[in-house]
């Protein structure tokens, strides 16, 4: 045989060899692959060893060689396609499989800006002795209205002014019984209803108004109550707790002011300022709790006294972090909330 012809048959065995490896889908298929080239009975490169005996001797030691290179990429074509397929490769998809290559990264969600403010008031108040209450967000017109000293033709009950739940069905002259709680304040007489004096407590959550949304308004927001009654709770206590919140939550000593104000739930009654940054800022409303708010969940007037205040959460978060829209905080824009 001649020696070009046996070269040019070794030749084809690696290149068939090579395919017929890197085609098999799974081990029983590359098995068959490899009794066909590498059987030690008839596999084919077997019978080239065969044909060798035909070579004309000044032949021999290159023909023998290129034998060697053929048997050795042979094998080597299979030990590659047996690691593809023991390390989950297939066939042709996932011989694109790159097990070296990182994986998809999970991103890392966080608390909301005004969840975070309300961990952040309930720390410092708890520091101050506050024990957090809470109410339902579904309210009766006794712990919105009447049980806070706000009478039936009192015009915060406007219709236009509070999100009442539907009396459909009921008759024109009844009155709605329920409504989405327009304040926080309920939870003042949902706790003094149930606990006997002495109370401390701060309650947060959201609270419901029919406003059109702007910049400063949103149907939809959260205040912050406090109520502390006991003895001899003055009006100097509320100014020293406003303060020492005050200074805690924005830093620095920080002033407080009031100013003259009315609530149909205190007497007397305040709008308390905050002095930052070289201006007063509008903190919200306050005042001693009126005799007839503790005489309806029946504590005795002549007996405790005690201080309530009401804040927005949205404004306090604002200032603090320079957000000048409310509505920022409901868009649900993950570029304005990953900076919190
Ligand atoms: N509830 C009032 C509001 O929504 C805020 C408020 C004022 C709460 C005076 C109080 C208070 O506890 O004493 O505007």
């Amino acid at each position: 045989m001649a020696l070009q012809e046996f070269l040019q048959e070794l030749d084809q065995l690696v290149t068939e060899a090579k395919s017929s490896f890197s085609d098999a889908a799974d081990m029983d298929a590359l098995e068959a692959s490899r009794i066909e080239f590498l059987g030690a009975k008839n596999g084919r490169l077997k019978s080239a060893q065969k044909m060798m005996g035909g070579i004309d001797k000044p032949d021999k030691p290159e023909a023998g060689k290129t034998f060697n290179a053929t048997k050795q990429a042979i094998e080597a074509a299979f030990e590659e396609a047996s690691e593809r397929l023991a390390s989950g490769g297939g066939g042709d998809v996932d011989s694109t499989f790159d097990a070296s290559l990182p994986g998809s990264a999970f991103r890392i969600g966080r608390l909301h800006p005004i969840t975070q403010t309300i961990e952040e008031l309930k720390d410092i108040m708890g520091r101050l002795g506050f024990s957090v209450a809470d109410g339902p967000e579904i309210e009766d017109i006794r712990h919105n209205f009447e049980a806070l000293n706000i009478p039936n033709e009192h015009p915060a009950r406007d219709p236009l002014d509070n999100f009442y739940l539907a009396t459909a069905g009921l008759g024109d002259d009844v009155l709605p019984q329920w409504l989405m709680r327009s304040q926080t304040s309920t939870v003042q007489i949902r706790v003094m209803e149930t606990t006997p004096p002495p109370v401390r407590i701060i309650s947060l959550g959201r609270v419901y108004r029919p406003d059109t949304a702007d910049a400063t308004h949103y149907p939809m927001f959260h205040q912050m109550e406090g109520l502390w009654i006991d003895e001899n709770v003055t009006m100097s206590d509320l100014k020293t707790v406003l303060r020492l919140f005050a200074t805690s939550y924005l830093g620095g000593d920080v002033s407080i002011r009031f100013r003259p104000s009315f609530f149909p739930f205190t007497e007397p009654s305040v709008e308390a300022d905050y002095y930052w940054n070289d201006q007063w800022i509008e903190f919200g409303g306050a005042g001693m709790v009126d005799p007839n708010v503790l005489k309806e969940v029946g504590y005795d007037p002549e007996e405790v006294t005690g201080f309530a205040f009401g804040l927005g959460v949205e404004r306090l978060c604002m200032r603090r972090h320079g957000v000048t829209d409310i509505r920022e905080f409901y868009k649900n824009d993950v570029r304005f909330l990953e900076q919190f």
